[in-house]
């Protein structure tokens, strides 16, 4: 979908579908007023994410609570989820500001169009057909003056983070038989192709010599090979350098602790936090951002067999650090481990964070929609909480991490145990296991976030289709985008 500014004002733009925000259900807005009777008849009330197609008047109506990016972009994204399979090319829309020279917005319509627009038809031997044109009118709700080279640069900024979104989306959508970890690594090359990035893979004959006994354990029963893949943006004069750690696991059956059936379907999001790594090096390459980002994904594959680890197996990570396995499908924590001890070793950065679909736990504190941020240092975690809920729209929380709960993790025979001795506290448990394998330098300068809820659901939500979401990927964007204007750091 082609996205264009025009100063044309929005009734003098060629479209065949106009989209219209009622805007806290005022219907008396002169954008609104014409089609207020109307709407009323079709049963419309103006609700968030409500939608209302009146194709004789050529529009479709959309709700939002308040002229807030974080209501006009799921508003705008329902919008251009109703418009999926219906006949239009080209789309009109006016601009929506909250604040004469606040542009958060604008911004948050983009996305919203950006990521309402998308669909996942790989498998679909018919394509859905979707609007090829979305023209932005300069024509603003409240009369604010637009000034065009500030929005085309918004506009650039959002396309960008939702593109990567959507490719993210992709990633984690496709079919696990699709995409195993040499997938994920020829995914990054491509990438690395495309965007002028510089990309390390490494196969387990290097991860045996950089002794990556807790991953290699993980991966050892898959027909695929594990990958850990290592992918850079390095611009000149970075004011920062970050580093971001993916969990990649591209099936989770759980390994000899199998899952039950019902939760083993939804299993090829395990590698969610992976591709979110190459969505956010994907966006930070495209906007061109001054900071230095290397991404560190372990792509591996859990499974089952007759090489198999095992529940009660000792291993010994690449920091040095022996685990006791209790409990195989405890494995993204084993995998990151070895992922975490080589970014670090790599790598000095000012910034280390991990995403990764980590524990249920998570998902049954927090509810689905919002991610876990957890850490040693409130600095680390508060850039997350701000860039999720202020800056991107998604969700965000801190779980706090402490000293009994740490004590859950003590192993017998072992230096830590992959599973806590309590059945409460998950996903802080799982959090306190990273934490062993975080060195000094990074300690303070780390967070971990658990996005096993909101990175797959099976039901649309917000700006999010049925599936995967792209969890991440535009917060983690927004962080670096802050940084790289030397804000915060
Ligand atoms: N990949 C799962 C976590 C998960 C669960 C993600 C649901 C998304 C939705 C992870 O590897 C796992 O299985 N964790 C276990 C840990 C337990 C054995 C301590 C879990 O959460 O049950
Ligand atoms: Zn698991
Ligand atoms: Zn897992």
């Amino acid at each position: 979908m082609n996205i264009t500014l025009s100063t044309e004002p929005i009734k003098a733009i060629n479209a065949d579908i106009t989209l219209v925000i009622v805007i806290d259900k005022d219907f008396k807005h002169p954008f609104v007023k014409p089609y207020a009777k109307l709407l009323k008849k079709a049963g419309f009330s103006g609700n968030q994410d409500e939608v209302c197609h009146l194709p004789e008047a050529g529009i479709l109506v959309a709700g939002a609570e308040s002229l807030g990016h974080a209501h006009i972009r799921p508003a705008v994204a329902s919008a251009m989820r109703a418009l999926r399979g219906k006949p239009y090319k080209q789309a009109a829309i006016a601009t929506y500001m909250s604040h004469p020279k606040c542009t958060a917005t604008l911004r948050g319509l983009v996305e919203g169009a950006v990521l309402g627009h998308y669909a996942f038809d790989r498998y679909k031997s018919t394509k859905t057909k979707g609007i090829k044109r979305l023209t932005i009118s300069t024509e603003e709700y409240r009369g604010h003056p637009i000034d065009v080279e500030s929005a085309k640069r918004t506009i650039a900024k959002g396309i960008a983070a939702a593109e990567a979104t959507n490719y993210t989306r992709d990633i984690v959508n496709t079919a696990p038989d699709d995409f195993y970890p040499d997938v994920m690594a020829n995914t990054a090359k491509k990438l690395a192709k495309t965007n002028n990035l510089s990309l390390t893979i490494l196969t387990p004959k290097a991860m045996k010599k950089e002794k990556m006994g807790a991953l290699l354990a993980v991966a050892r029963a898959s027909r695929h090979a594990p990958r850990l893949i290592h992918i850079a943006h390095t611009p000149k004069n970075p004011v920062a350098t970050i580093s971001l750690v993916g969990k990649g696991l591209t099936y989770d059956s759980g390994g000899l602790s199998l899952k039950p059936a019902d939760f083993m379907v939804t299993m090829k999001s395990d590698k969610s936090g992976g591709a979110a790594v190459l969505g956010i090096l994907k966006a930070v390459s495209d906007l061109n951002l001054p900071v230095e980002v290397h991404g560190f994904i372990g792509a591996v594959e859990n499974m089952i067999g007759g090489d198999a680890y095992k529940p009660d197996d000792i291993l010994r990570a690449k920091n040095g650090k022996t685990i006791e396995v209790r409990n195989t499908d405890a494995e993204g924590r084993l995998v990151l481990a070895d992922v975490l001890a080589y970014a670090q070793q790599e790598v000095q950065a000012d910034y280390l964070y991990d995403l990764a679909t980590l524990t249920g736990a998570c998902v049954v504190g927090v509810g689905q929609y919002t991610s876990g941020v957890m850490g040693f240092h409130a600095d680390p975690v508060q850039k997350v909480l701000y860039a999720g809920e202020t800056l991107s729209g998604e969700m965000a929380t801190q779980l706090k991490f402490n000293r009994h709960l740490r004590k859950t993790i003590d192993s017998t025979i072992a230096d830590v145990c992959n599973i806590a001795s309590t059945r409460y506290g998950g996903a802080i448990t799982a959090g306190l296991f990273l934490g062993e394998f975080i060195d000094a330098h990074h300690r303070d300068r780390w967070a971990h976030i658990d996005i096993a809820g909101p990175a797959f659901v099976e039901a649309a939500w917000g700006e999010n289709p049925h599936g995967a979401s792209g969890a991440g990927v535009r917060m983690v964007t927004r962080l670096i985008e802050k940084i790289s204007r030397g804000e915060g750091h």
